[in-house]
């Protein structure tokens, strides 16, 4: 679903069935529903009108409730598991401290069954304004992983005249002195460092993973959905006994017109975070303590 801001959702109430709770004039943040004769109607919203968020589907204990547009149709309403089911606060702890950036992995394959599962819990990551414009580059099977890491290494080596000190020089005004620095210090060196592994045999890009997923998003929509996105994928791959790491490089592919169309991506998208997905070779036996830069409560 593409993003598009002139697109409204729809709501439609079910008189029969909308025994008059008052819950969807409550949870509507637009305030699109109002109670005549003892029945939800919708009405004119306050602010954007209604934006396919959901909550008057998900709330409605009748189910009376469906939008349309917007990305949603009117079947979107789905049976939530028991709460009983529900990962405690210990769970998530443990999954969250457990987790490592995993960079080594063994050739098992990671079945499609596990790909389908972490695509679904990328689908449930909130988004700036719905509908998502995230989409997902899934690169299933080393084979396939090793062509997405020659492409990019590839698109990298292109890159060349962007990141080159001459060029980043006359953008240190657009880019800020900090920005110019990671650019030229960090960034330039490791695509380069990127580019010559690949050549020499090596892959320390993708990590000879057996399964990749890449994240972009659309011109219109905010960058940190795919990152939210990729996020939720990342902790549904280490439930499922899958280790990943996340890379940032991929964001640099945003500039290559070549590499978007080869793999079908629209020329004005970005690209977000990639994912290298497999079993772990290695067993982590600690977890790290990690500070905040600066927590305070104002
Ligand atoms: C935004 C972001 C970009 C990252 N990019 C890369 C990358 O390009 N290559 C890589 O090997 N790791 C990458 N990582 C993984 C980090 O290096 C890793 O999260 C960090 O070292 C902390 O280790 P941990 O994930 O095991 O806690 C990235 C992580 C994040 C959040």
């Amino acid at each position: 679903m593409r993003f598009d801001w002139t697109d409204q959702g729809t709501p439609t109430v079910e008189a029969a069935r909308c025994t008059g709770c008052g819950l969807c004039t409550r949870l509507c943040p637009d305030q699109m529903f109002q109670l005549e004769n003892g029945k939800a109607q919708v009405v004119a919203g306050s602010f954007l009108g209604c934006i396919a968020c959901g909550h008057c589907v998900a709330g409605c204990p009748t189910g009376c409730i469906t939008v349309r547009g917007r990305g949603m149709t009117g079947d979107d309403a789905l049976p939530l598991p028991p709460k009983d089911t529900q990962a405690s606060a210990d769970q998530l702890r443990t999954l969250m401290l457990t987790r490592r950036s995993i960079r080594r992995f063994t050739a098992e394959p990671v079945d499609r069954a596990a790909l389908d599962q972490i695509l679904e819990a990328a689908t449930t990551a909130p988004m700036g304004i719905p509908p998502s414009d995230v989409g997902v580059l899934v690169f299933h099977g080393r084979d396939r992983v090793q062509a997405f890491s020659e492409d990019a290494c590839a698109a990298f080596a292109r890159l060349g005249w962007l990141l080159h000190p001459v060029t980043l020089t006359l953008m240190r005004p657009l880019l800020g002195k900090e920005n110019h620095r990671a650019m030229r210090d960090f960034v330039r060196p490791l695509l380069q460092a990127l580019v010559a592994e690949r050549a020499a045999g090596r892959d320390d890009f993708t990590y000879d993973a057996p399964a990749a997923m890449l994240f972009h998003y659309g011109p219109e929509s905010d960058g940190a959905d795919a990152h939210i996105a990729a996020t939720y994928a990342m902790l549904m791959a280490e439930s499922l006994g899958l280790g990943s790491c996340m890379l940032g490089t991929t964001a640099g592919l945003s500039h290559d017109k070549q590499f978007k169309q080869k793999y079908g991506v629209p020329p004005k998208n970005k690209f977000g975070l990639g994912l290298v997905l497999g079993h772990p070779q290695e067993v982590f036996r600690r977890g790290i303590r990690r500070r905040l830069a600066d927590v305070r409560f104002a």
